[in-house]
């Protein structure tokens, strides 16, 4: 046997184990095994291509480590997702939204001061820039609020040209500024576009906390100020803490990706906004709502139902069932479950669509197709119920969705930048199209 090729790796700050031993070609390289601090293993193959001359092919990248990261940790198969280590139930019981996005993005609980910086911080910069209504005043009152949002996002970086010029380098302030602002702003810019649709005047942000000021930009009017409910506001501050950040998911893998070419903050999270728009991922809770109704007003048998997603040959899925990650019941599932009875309990409302899914769930879980698979409940099946009771409509639940993540993605966005010197994000392939061929002139074409 030849000798062992040794491959040097990439993330020496990782504890190193016994390494990997790989024999390809009628050779034997030793590759770098590494663990973090829970325990995951990984191979280290950041030089596998220039010692061995091959790459690796993972369809949806559902072996592939993109990164090493402090923020979130999730444990598929036991159902536990915590933020910098605390766990997302005890904040989704004790914190405020805004405190659960300073942890994500400093790393820590803010004290009494940071709190107050940050609230204050948000207020200042919850307006937009009044020439950025024209664009609302140009769009037809059908667009759809994620591409509403995606496009307003990306033009903040005209307006406030500080941030398009650095690509993360900016100082401490200035982030800090940037992060509120962005924070801020989509909340108003989400607000904006429901009054849009609804033919309303917008309503502009006040001195109320985040969730607060939401709710009144949403359902104040000049006639009416909306009457604030303590119930309400503790729920949507709960649904924004279980959206904030779920590791290297598909919108945040694309924010990094995009992020990676130093391009501004502002266009990495518009490139996540689109990611998360898809009904795979973040628009799921809106295909849930639409489920539910599509078997309400047909009548259609729940369990009947249940065998259409079975049968190959229909098109159904059980919307907001099913991970990638979570092998077990997802642990916000379990939590917006919960709340959606205590709202619709304290709204006096006994929306059908809930029993509708919670029938659901119960055939589900106790059915093989759905054991074998290991599919369960994830964080949008229950969510578009408790967004209904409160009024928000459906076309708007994946907008609450990325308001909810938008901290999260800054947060992986400035640990990249942090992590610097970083690269430039560049998957390979492997080619399997025609050989070398000439060009045909078009006459001597069939
Ligand atoms: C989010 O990654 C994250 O962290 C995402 C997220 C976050 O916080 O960022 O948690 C948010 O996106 C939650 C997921 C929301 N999407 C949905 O609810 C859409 C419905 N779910 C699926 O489409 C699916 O479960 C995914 C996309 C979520 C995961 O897909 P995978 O891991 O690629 O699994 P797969 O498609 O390979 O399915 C494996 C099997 C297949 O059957 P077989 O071919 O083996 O017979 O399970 C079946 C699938 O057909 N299956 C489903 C199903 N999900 C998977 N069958 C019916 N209904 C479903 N929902």
């Amino acid at each position: 046997m030849a000798d062992t090729i040794i491959i040097p790796g990439e993330y020496r700050n990782l504890k190193q184990l016994e390494p990997a031993r790989l024999h390809v070609d009628g050779k034997e390289y030793e590759l770098p095994v590494v663990e973090g601090t829970e325990g995951e293993r990984a191979i280290d193959i950041t030089n596998l291509r220039k010692a061995s001359g091959h790459v690796t092919l993972d369809a949806g990248y559902q072996n592939t480590g993109s990164c090493t990261s402090n923020i979130t940790y999730i444990d598929g198969e036991k159902g536990i997702l915590r933020y910098r280590g605390i766990p997302i139930e005890q904040l989704a019981e004790r914190a405020s939204f805004v405190e659960t996005a300073y942890l994500l993005v400093h790393g820590k609980l803010p004290n009494r001061a940071e709190m107050r910086k940050f609230r204050n911080l948000l207020t200042q910069h919850s307006m937009i820039h009044e020439d950025m209504l024209t664009f609302f005043h140009g769009l037809p009152r059908e667009a759809h609020p994620m591409a509403i949002l995606s496009s307003m996002v990306n033009s903040l970086s005209i307006y406030y040209p500080e941030v398009a010029s650095t690509g993360g380098e900016g100082n401490g302030e200035e982030l800090d500024i940037a992060v509120a602002r962005l924070i801020s702003k989509v909340r108003t810019i989400a607000a904006f576009s429901y009054k849009k649709s609804i033919g309303e005047p917008f309503v502009y942000p006040t001195n109320y906390t985040y969730c607060a000021n939401f709710l009144h930009m949403m359902f104040s009017s000049p006639i009416q100020k909306y009457k604030l409910n303590h119930v309400v506001i503790r729920a949507l501050n709960l649904l924004l803490i279980l959206h904030a950040d779920h590791e290297q998911n598909c919108s945040t893998s694309t924010v990094r990706l995009v992020g990676s070419s130093k391009v501004n903050l502002y266009a990495s999270i518009c490139a996540g906004i689109c990611a998360l728009w898809g009904p795979l991922h973040g628009g799921a809770n809106q295909k849930v709502i639409e489920t539910l109704e599509y078997i309400r007003d047909n009548n259609i048998p729940v369990k009947k139902y249940i065998e259409m997603v079975k049968d190959k040959d229909k098109p159904q899925r059980l919307m907001g069932f099913g991970h990638r990650v979570y092998r077990n019941y997802d642990p916000r599932a379990k939590i917006i479950k919960k709340t959606c009875t205590e709202v619709l309990e304290h709204m006096k409302s006994d929306d059908p669509l809930l029993d509708i899914a919670l029938e659901l769930e119960e055939i589900a879980l106790h059915d093989q197709y759905f054991i074998d698979r290991k599919l369960y409940p994830n964080v949008d099946f229950y969510s578009g119920i408790i967004y209904k009771a409160i009024g928000i409509p459906t076309n708007m639940f994946t907008v609450m969705f990325a308001i909810g993540r938008l901290p999260g993605w800054i947060a992986q966005w400035k640990e990249m930048h942090d992590s610097a010197p970083f690269k430039i994000g560049r998957p390979r392939q492997i080619y399997n199209g025609p050989l070398i061929r000439d060009y045909v002139p078009i006459d001597e074409r069939e």
